[in-house]
């Protein structure tokens, strides 16, 4: 019976592997027959974009247009084909969903999925076939200007949620752009910025989330981003392009650019890109690897085969996506179709369970039955965020601003009065100490107060193609707060923020305080409903609040922004939580913080390990039990530390989590497996990744602050 059992299962696996290598084979028939039958000049024309947002279709063959469009958020509008400017069109607004920091400080990679199927759908639905999205670059500084568009400060967590976002989103008919690959961890001088970083940093912080895209998520396109890499940009850059990710990570699909970030011929031709978007600045059809290619190849200093090699990988994206030979997309009608309510109730779950609350002495949830007026202040309680912030734009079908949300679930049981408390101003140092006076008169007889704070998608706070001046409030922001808690004492505050900002000014005084990133078209409805506690918050921070700024590690290892056009990253491995755990530096809030309105206790620790190097597997069990008297969900986190090692390794890395409803009361079993990757390092002299035996600690913990559970276990 087992026999006849095992040998059924190997049958299956061998047609399997014949299925899929039979499928890759007539993949490759389809590709190499359309390549025999382009011109050179045909191939050429491919590699490069048409407008701004497609490339063009030769039609004779059946090959069509790609459709592009950005971004993480969702499909962006309408563009003129040749600019910048929105083509205004009247069908194009879209669902707004959350930004990826969002839904990474959900740790639920259900979630991801959910998140990239109905990412998947709008695309399909606006004709699109390639999005320009996740965002995988590491949270390195407080202030990159773009940290709200990526995940996180730890690789683990990012490719974790990124991955499953991916897979469901392709799953659609649609590919992905895994952006902005590598190393594009600030906005300053991004264009030309040369990062300089230890072999083990790139290959342990900043690539797993590029590398599990491509190797378990099968991401079918890569953006290449504008800095360069040790001297060399990364469009162009073969060690990046060639080395290891086409190489070692066997990628099979396109490379394209970042828009306008090809240098030259030679390099966009022979060094690994494969697609060039947009053409030279300010003109319509000037492509390095347009009209200069082609000299240079009859010139004979360019091999024509290397146009056949991503002519091929272009080809190959349309193949996957069934492309060939069929029309255009069709999207009349699609205007009823967009942001439709299946898709924003996933929108407004990955909102609520993105929201932090990270202090709560007795003053969350509202009870709003005793509450007869509520203050609400602050620009961000009005604020719409979908418009703004460089290419993740969105033109939203709506928007639900904090102030709208709670006015929807109070109706008029509780009468609001807003304040504007500050206002937006390209000053952001500027304080309007008439609006803090009329804050502190609105407060002061309001029996709760609500202050929505934190950042926006002006230039200079969480915006493409600045950074942030410092981590500091912008606006007045400090002064508002402590003169309203001043006022009334019951001022809970809510931060809207993608990146960490110094709350030092007042963090003591305040009772309650709630973190979030930019929630999406749901934003108020999920805000009121956790502020009601209707929904029990269960988001952890993605990325540590340091204190200030001078305490975060590229500013106190730097090197942050860089000199002379180059910044060293000497903080090396020690970015995040890794630093603060392994110097010892108390942040404000740890990585992997966030409080509930139950509490969660954990017992029976359990480590199984059995097998050894590719077939490791290290069994971490225990259980999770609801202490409280309301459902929650608690999210654990596995730390691994290397007890003994030759080479200096971070105090300890995440290396997995689960995310576990509870009712009151409810007792849950948690098992999570670690692989061997999760215990290895990067040997740059081996060029692999190596599991360097003896003693580990692996531990359990609710945030990477507080540990819960901890066991050794020598490999
Ligand atoms: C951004 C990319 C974006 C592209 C197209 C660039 O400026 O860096 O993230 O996808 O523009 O809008």
């Amino acid at each position: 019976m087992k026999k006849t059992f095992s040998f059924i299962l190997i049958a299956g696996f061998i047609s399997i592997f014949l299925i899929s290598c039979k499928t890759e084979e007539s993949i490759d028939q389809k590709i190499e027959k359309l390549l025999s039958q382009l011109t050179l000049e045909e191939k050429v024309s491919l590699i490069h974009g048409n407008t701004y947002f497609t490339t063009p279709a030769i039609p004779r063959l059946g090959i069509p247009a790609l459709h592009l469009s950005d971004g993480p958020c969702g499909v962006r509008e309408e563009n003129s084909p040749y600019g910048w400017s929105p083509a205004n069109w009247n069908n194009d607004s879209t669902a707004y969903f959350p930004a990826l920091t969002s839904l990474a400080s959900t740790w639920n990679t259900d979630l991801a999925t959910e998140f990239g199927d109905v990412y998947g759908e709008e695309a399909v639905i606006r004709g699109k076939n390639i999005m320009l999205a996740p965002g995988l670059n590491i949270h390195r500084t407080p202030l990159n200007g773009r940290n709200w568009e990526y995940l996180s400060e730890d690789p683990y967590l990012t490719s974790r949620i990124s991955v499953n976002f991916i897979k469901a989103a392709q799953a659609n008919g649609i590919a992905v752009c895994a952006k902005h690959f590598a190393l594009n961890n600030q906005e300053f001088e991004r264009a030309t910025i040369n990062v300089e970083v230890s072999e083990r940093a790139l290959r342990e912080i900043y690539l797993p989330a590029f590398e599990t895209a491509v190797k378990e998520g099968e991401v079918l396109s890569i953006m290449g981003s504008y800095n360069r890499f040790r001297g060399q940009y990364a469009c162009e850059n073969p060690y990046l392009l060639q080395t290891i990710l086409k190489g070692e990570w066997g990628f099979r699909g396109l490379v394209m650019t970042d828009w306008d970030a090809a240098h030259t011929t030679a390099g966009a031709a022979k060094n690994g890109l494969d697609l060039e978007m947009m053409p030279m600045e300010g003109t319509k059809d000037s492509y390095y690897t347009g009209q200069p290619l082609l000299d240079s190849i009859k010139a004979k200093k360019i091999d024509p085969k290397v146009v056949d090699d991503k002519v091929r990988r272009i080809l190959y994206v349309m193949v996957k996506l069934n492309m060939i030979g069929k029309s255009e997309p069709d999207t009349t009608g699609m205007e009823a179709l967009l942001a439709a309510p299946s898709r924003a109730k996933t929108a407004l779950k990955i909102a609520e369970e993105s929201i932090i609350l990270l202090k709560n002495e007795q003053a969350l949830p509202l009870d709003f039955k005793n509450i007869k007026t509520l203050a609400v202040i602050g620009d961000n309680a009005v604020r719409k965020h979908a418009r703004g912030g460089g290419s993740t734009v969105i033109k939203a079908k709506y928007e639900i601003s904090p102030l709208e949300g709670l006015q929807r679930k109070l109706g008029n049981s509780v009468k609001i009065n807003f304040a504007q408390g500050y206002t937006i101003s390209q000053n952001l140092k500027t304080i309007d100490q008439a609006l803090i006076k009329e804050a502190v008169k609105t407060a002061a007889s309001a029996d709760a107060v609500l202050i929505f704070g934190g950042l926006n998608h002006e230039p200079g706070l969480d915006c493409e193609g600045t950074d942030r001046p410092d981590m500091k409030l912008s606006y007045g922001q400090d002064e508002l707060i402590k003169a309203v808690v001043k006022a009334n004492p019951k001022t809970i505050v809510v931060m809207i923020a993608g990146s960490p900002v110094d709350m030092g000014a007042w963090i003591s005084d305040v009772k309650g305080l709630i973190y979030t990133s930019y929630l999406g078209m749901e934003t108020g409805t999920a805000l009121a409903g956790v502020i009601a506690g209707d929904v029990n918050p269960s988001g952890k921070l993605s990325y540590t609040l340091p204190v200030k700024l001078e305490d975060s590690p590229s500013y106190v290892l730097g090197e942050y922004p860089g000199k002379n056009g180059i910044v060293k990253y000497n903080d090396g491995l020690l970015v995040g939580y890794r630093y603060f755990d392994t110097k010892n530096v108390k942040p404000l809030f740890p990585f992997g913080f966030g409080l509930s309105y139950t509490t969660f206790s954990y017992r029976d620790y359990k480590l199984e390990v059995s097998g050894k190097d590719e077939s490791l597997k290290c069994v971490v069990s225990f259980y999770i039990t609801n202490t409280g008297k309301v459902e929650g969900k608690e999210i654990a986190e596995i730390y691994v530390r290397d007890l003994e090692s030759t080479f200096p390794r971070p105090f300890k890395e995440l290396k997995g989590f689960s995310k576990v409803s509870l009712k009151a009361g409810e007792t849950k079993k948690v098992e999570i497996t670690l692989n061997q990757r999760a215990f290895q390092y990067y040997n740059p002299d081996k060029k692999q990744w190596v599991l360097e035996p003896g003693k580990f600690e692996i531990l359990v913990g609710s945030s990477s602050e507080n540990m819960q559970l901890k066991q050794q276990v020598e490999l």
